[in-house]
């Protein structure tokens, strides 16, 4: 009777603890973030700047790009955006609100040098950023930096852009204005940012700034290119900088998993050879031991070539020297990831894509096996898809550090935003799964994004802020979503869900 008793109890404690998850945890139970793990929020210049002909900043391809009459989906442009070129220091108020750890931001190249070159450097380009790192950290926020988040100098692109091995050397010029004016005060940065989302949409389709549609050749070339001129800025910095200035420096890989939509071998190969393309094109001439591109790329690439008529591979080759220079230039690895896509090679048949092309080369059909599409499809909840993609890292590349720098959920607006909520509590949780029981090297988490702002080729009616920003006014008043108010608490508790989220109306 008196075991019955207690077993009933037992039962009774377990349903209270499961509603009391349900509901929002008590302290007991809340999953903890791990100390140490740094906890901030990212932006693109190109996204929330605005100023696009302030002072003597010249256009970006992005400018050009988003004035072209049809290309933006809802015909919107990045003219003024959320203005923070103006108002930089509401942006600081919010990130002290939350009480991030750190802020990623990106550098305009077009603004802090007009010409592309390193001839003359704008003093208000620089000025601004230079004001920026200044205010951060006088509010103890760590500047996290990206010196190329997609918004190239027309007048580069106008000489190839990133098709033109020169790049290297016009990028090299770059970096070291940039170390020079700010690396006493920033500690972290990112050279690329997401080198997929930049070559393949830009030089391979008609979706992404600068439009060279050049589908399975120039963008392998501008792959390649760009590889060598994130190469030349952390050697620069390795060499002549790390020394005096003691900060890191990495690369941003859109790390999104790919896997084979069943269990057959034919499309456990399609996935491995799908996250070949997605990640490993980039992460492998970086972080394997060997350096190079894929193995398997290299052949499928090498093959289809030969079979449509090319006399050469499509894929550029590295020389032994090249693949030696670009081994091991990141001091971590970073990482962007938003969703998961299931691929078999059956479904596949000619025509599907153009020929030939990135998505040709890969030749399977991919979807996001049945799960419940996001608003921004892209951003489709698989947060399994995130561990996966940490261990796939781990494992391959010797568990080197990890900083997640961009994860987050895209809908088309609302401030009540528990879709949002939703999808970052499962990946939040889920990286910590991959932490915690898988080793995993993790030191920061990024939510994009701060606040909406200009999307690409989405313009401004996608929304993946925490901050709402009302467009429609000249001030661009951003209004905290639940999301944020969430992420708050998030931060402050250093804890998942420390409590449920009350809205209340915070303006700034
Ligand atoms: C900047 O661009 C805006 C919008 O196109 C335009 O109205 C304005 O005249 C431009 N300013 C300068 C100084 O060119
Ligand atoms: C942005 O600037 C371009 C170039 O001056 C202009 O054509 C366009 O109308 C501007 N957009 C808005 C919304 O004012
Ligand atoms: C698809 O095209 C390739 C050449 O690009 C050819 O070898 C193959 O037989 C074609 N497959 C079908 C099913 O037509």
């Amino acid at each position: 009777m008196r075991f019955l008793y207690q077993i009933l109890t037992a039962v009774a404690v377990v349903s209270l603890v499961a509603g009391a998850c349900k509901k929002g945890s008590t302290k007991a139970e809340m999953r903890r973030l791990p100390e140490g793990l740094k906890v901030g929020v990212a932006t693109a210049a190109f996204q929330i700047e605005g100023g696009w002909n302030a002072s003597d900043k010249s256009p970006s391809i992005w400018d050009t790009y988003s004035h072209t009459p049809g290309l933006i989906k809802d015909g919107t442009d990045g003219n003024d955006t959320c203005k923070s070129y103006e108002y930089y220091q509401r942006d600081i108020k919010m990130l002290k609100f939350l009480g991030v750890d750190f802020y990623r931001f990106s550098i305009s190249w077009p603004r802090v040098l007009p010409s592309g070159f390193a001839n003359k450097i704008s003093k208000d380009g620089i000025g601004y950023y230079s004001k920026l790192v200044d205010e951060l950290l006088a509010n103890g926020i760590e500047p996290v930096v990206t010196m190329y988040h997609w918004d190239l100098p027309q007048s580069l692109q106008d000489l190839g852009g990133w098709a033109n091995p020169l790049i290297a050397d016009w990028f090299e010029d770059y970096a070291r204005v940039l170390y020079d004016a700010l690396g006493d005060r920033v500690k972290t940065w990112i050279t690329l940012n997401e080198p997929k989302q930049f070559l393949i949409f830009g030089y391979g389709m008609n979706r992404f700034a600068p439009n060279i549609v050049s589908p399975g050749i120039g963008d392998y070339i501008a792959v390649k290119n760009a590889l060598m001129a994130h190469a030349r800025a952390w050697h620069l910095y390795d060499k002549e900088y790390r020394e005096t200035q003691k900060g890191t420096i990495g690369i941003t890989i859109a790390t999104d998993f790919r896997e084979g939509a069943s269990d057959s071998p034919a499309d456990i190969e399609a996935g491995k050879l799908a996250m070949d393309f997605e990640v490993g094109f980039y992460s492998d001439p970086i972080f394997s031991s060997t350096g190079d591109f894929p193995e398997r790329m290299v052949k499928r690439i090498a093959e289809k070539s030969a079979e449509q008529g090319f006399p050469r591979s499509r894929l550029p080759e590295l020389s032994q020297e090249e693949i030696e220079f670009i081994k091991g230039t990141s001091d971590f690895f970073g990482f962007n990831h938003y969703s998961t896509k299931f691929y078999s090679p059956d479904k596949y048949t000619n025509g599907t894509f153009a020929v030939p092309s990135y998505e040709d080369d890969i030749g399977a059909v991919a979807d996001y096996g049945g799960y419940e599409l996001a608003p921004m499809i892209h951003t489709t909840k698989i947060p399994k898809g995130i561990r996966k993609a940490l261990n796939w890292v781990k494992d391959k590349y010797n568990n080197p550090r990890v900083m997640i720098t961009e994860n987050g959920y895209g809908n088309f607006g609302g401030d009540d935003d528990l879709d949002r909520i939703d999808y970052y509590r499962a990946y939040i949780d889920a990286i910590l799964d991959a932490i915690e029981v898988d080793g995993c090297n993790v030191e920061t988490y990024t939510a994009w994004s701060l606040m909406d702002n200009f999307e690409w080729d989405s313009g401004l009616k996608a929304k993946f802020g925490l901050f709402e920003v009302d467009f429609e006014d000249d001030k661009r008043t951003r209004k905290a979503r639940l999301s944020a108010l969430w992420y708050k608490d998030l931060i402050a508790n250093r804890a998942l869900d420390p409590a449920e989220p009350k809205f209340e109306e915070i303006l700034f």
